[in-house]
């Protein structure tokens, strides 16, 4: 029996994820309105992992999907100047059930990434398919602080109007804390009003959400954060990935992000090949 599992790969799925259901934190998140980006509750995003480079910079957020993968933007490992070959990738770190950057908690851990796997149809100067896959070399555990989210079927649409979440380090204008996990309301908006404010934006590829009227807007460090939305079952599903804007000193202009689901086979079809399946 247990060779059979091996073959099938679901070892690590009977090992990790257990009982748990995808996009059900234990400590749960606040989600009033809030004028401007706010520290989190901690440990209410636990699905949420920060991203440190070789250098021990913030590179940015991933989210994880199972015990060994986690879905991020493609432009940290790849632009007009470097690519995934010249990152030393060995020597980044992800940190799960992270919360406060300075402070070591008990939950907290650091993971090592083995492997990184791009878009293939990613492209660095239009960022379109802005979205990779990194695989950890040991698997993350998990507890009431770290947590997988549930990735949306292909066939899921975005609702205009629906209110969803952006946590991420670096929302610091916003808030001013940049020790802490923040986080920002965000509505979904249509595609023409980014299209009236950003000419790169991509509206088959892209989902325009935030703000034009000088409310909040997130930073450049949020590249690769998620953009978290609730379903009917009250589970926390990933619906985008912060790809363009980020300007948090000028909150007049919506952000693009990913639009998860367009890219939801790719990410089984990838996590299916590399033997670590999503299972919800
Ligand atoms: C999983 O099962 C364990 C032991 O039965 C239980 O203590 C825990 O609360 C369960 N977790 C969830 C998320 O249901
Ligand atoms: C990326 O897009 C630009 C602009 O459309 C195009 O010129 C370039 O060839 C594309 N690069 C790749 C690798 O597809
Ligand atoms: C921004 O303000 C304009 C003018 O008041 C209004 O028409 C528009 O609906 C507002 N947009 C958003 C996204 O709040
Ligand atoms: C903010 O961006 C808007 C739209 O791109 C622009 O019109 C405005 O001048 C900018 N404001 C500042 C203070 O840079």
């Amino acid at each position: 029996m247990l060779s059979l599992l091996v073959s099938l790969g679901l070892v690590t799925f009977v090992r990790t994820q257990g009982n748990i259901t995808c996009g059900t934190p234990v400590v749960q998140p606040v989600t009033n309105r809030i004028v401007g980006g706010v520290e989190s509750t901690p440990y209410s995003w636990p699905y949420v992992t920060l991203l440190e480079d070789d250098l021990g910079y913030i590179s940015g957020s991933a989210t994880i999907l199972n015990a060994h993968v986690l879905v991020t933007s493609a432009q940290h490992f790849e632009g007009p100047d470097f690519n995934v070959f010249d990152v030393d990738i060995a020597h980044w770190r992800v940190y799960a059930g992270e919360h406060n950057i300075h402070i070591k908690d008990p939950n907290e851990r650091y993971y090592h990434i083995s492997r990184v796997i791009l878009h293939p149809a990613f492209n660095h100067s239009t960022l379109e398919n802005d979205i990779a896959l990194i695989v950890t070399k040991e698997a993350m555990h998990f507890n009431d602080h770290v947590r997988f989210v549930c990735l949306p079927d292909s066939s899921h649409q975005y609702t205009v109007g629906q209110l969803c979440y952006l946590p991420g380090w670096g929302s610091t204008a916003a808030s001013g804390n940049e020790e802490v996990l923040n986080q920002i309301d965000i509505p979904i908006l249509s595609d023409d009003i980014c299209l009236r404010h950003r000419p790169d934006f991509l509206p088959i590829t892209e989902i325009c959400a935030g703000y034009e009227n000088g409310t909040k807007a997130f930073c450049r460090n949020d590249v690769g954060s998620p953009l978290l939305c609730k379903d009917r079952n009250g589970q926390w599903y990933i619906q985008g990935i912060a790809s363009s804007g980020g300007n948090c000193r000028n909150h007049s202009d919506p952000d693009a992000f990913e639009d998860v689901a367009l890219f939801s086979d790719w990410v089984k079809n990838t996590m299916r090949d590399a033997n670590y399946p999503y299972i919800p």
